[in-house]
C-alpha cells in the first residue's frame, strides 16, 4: 500500500489503474482513523478494484474557534490500520497541494437548502468547506464510487445533492454508523473526552433511541419530543446544540405525513461537540 502526497504522482498512478480497466473507490477522511473509517474502506474494497483513502484535515471546513490546530494528525497509525482493510493507496496531501493560492481566493461550492440548518446553522461555512474539498477530491481522483459515513447525516445529504446537481458521474454510498458497546458513535473527536465526559457520552444515543421509540409508538408532537430530548441531555450535563426531527430526504422539519424521518442531534460535552442520528420509518 502506497502513500502519496503529490497530486501529480496520484494522477500518474490512477491513470495506470484506469488503463488496466480497474474501478476506483474513494474514501475521503481527515485521518485519525477508527473502526468507523475502516468499515468505509472495507465497503469500498468490496465495490471497486482500487481503494483510495484521502487523509486531509481540510482547513476550509473549520470555523475560527474550532479545533483545526489540535485536530489529531496520526498518519503512521492510519497507515497501519488501512493496509489490512483492503486499501490500495493513501492520498495525504499537504495544505499547499490542495490550496496553493490560499483559502481566500479559492473557488467554492455552495449546496443550498440541505446545507442550511442543523450543523450548517451552528457552523457557518462548514458545508461550503466540505463540498469544496470533496469536489476537488472527486476531480483529482475521478472515482467510480465514494463512500461516506451515515454518522455525518447532513454531510452525506449535502454530498448526494451536490453530486446530483453538478452531474458528477460518481455513485455515493452511505455506510452505517459504527458504535462503541455502550452506543456512542465512533468519532475522531471522542478522543477529546475526559474519563468523566466519556462516561456521560452514551446518553446521546440513549436519547435518540428513546425519542425514536416514541415516534414509532405513534407520538406526533415532534416539538415536545425535541424539547424533552434536549432536557434529558442538559440534565446529563451536556449542552445541546440541537435535537431536530426531520424529513430524511429534505432535512426540513418533519410533518405528520412523513414516513421516512431522521432524528439529528448535536451536543457539547465540555468543549467536545458530538453528533449522532437515527433514521426510522413511521
Ligand atoms: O467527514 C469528514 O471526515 C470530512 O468532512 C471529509 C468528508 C473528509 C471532507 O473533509
Amino acid at each position: 500500500m502506497r502513500t502519496v502526497h503529490s497530486l501529480k504522482e496520484l494522477r500518474n498512478i490512477l491513470k495506470a489503474y484506469r488503463q488496466q480497466g480497474k474501478t476506483i473507490a474513494l474514501v475521503p477522511t481527515m485521518g485519525n482513523l477508527h473502526d468507523g473509517h475502516i468499515s468505509l474502506v472495507r465497503k469500498a474494497s468490496e465495490a471497486a478494484d482500487v481503494v483510495v483513502t484521502s487523509i486531509f484535515v481540510n482547513p476550509m471546513q473549520f470555523g475560527a474557534n474550532e479545533d483545526l490546530d489540535s485536530y489529531p494528525r496520526t498518519l503512521a497509525e492510519d497507515q497501519d490500520k488501512l493496509a489490512p482493510a483492503g486499501n490500495t493507496l493513501i492520498f495525504a496531501p499537504p495544505v499547499s497541494e490542495i490550496y496553493p493560492e490560499g483559502l481566500a481566493n479559492q473557488t467554492k461550492v455552495v449546496v443550498p437548502e440541505v446545507s442550511e440548518g442543523h450543523c450548517g446553522a451552528s457552523r457557518p461555512g462548514h458545508f461550503e468547506g466540505v463540498a469544496t474539498v470533496v469536489t476537488m477530491l472527486f476531480n483529482m481522483i475521478q472515482p467510480d464510487i465514494a463512500v461516506f459515513g451515515e454518522k455525518d447525516f447532513q454531510q452525506l445529504a449535502v454530498i448526494r445533492k451536490m453530486t446530483r446537481d453538478l452531474m458528477m458521474p460518481i455513485e455515493i454510498v452511505g455506510a452505517p454508523t459504527v458504535r462503541e458497546d455502550d452506543g456512542l458513535a465512533k468519532s475522531s473527536r471522542n478522543g477529546y473526552l475526559s474519563d468523566t465526559e466519556r462516561a456521560s457520552a452514551p446518553v446521546v444515543y440513549q436519547t435518540l433511541t428513546n425519542a425514536a421509540r416514541q415516534l414509532e409508538q405513534g407520538r406526533t408532537d415532534f416539538t415536545a419530543i425535541e424539547q424533552e430530548a434536549q432536557e434529558t441531555l442538559s440534565k446529563a450535563g451536556l449542552r445541546p446544540d440541537y435535537f431536530n426531527i426531520v424529513n430524511s430526504l429534505t432535512l426540513k422539519p418533519a410533518t405528520v405525513d412523513d414516513s421516512e424521518v431522521t432524528l439529528l442531534v448535536a451536543a457539547f460535552l465540555g468543549t467536545t461537540r458530538l453528533i449522532d442520528n437515527i433514521s426510522i420509518t413511521r
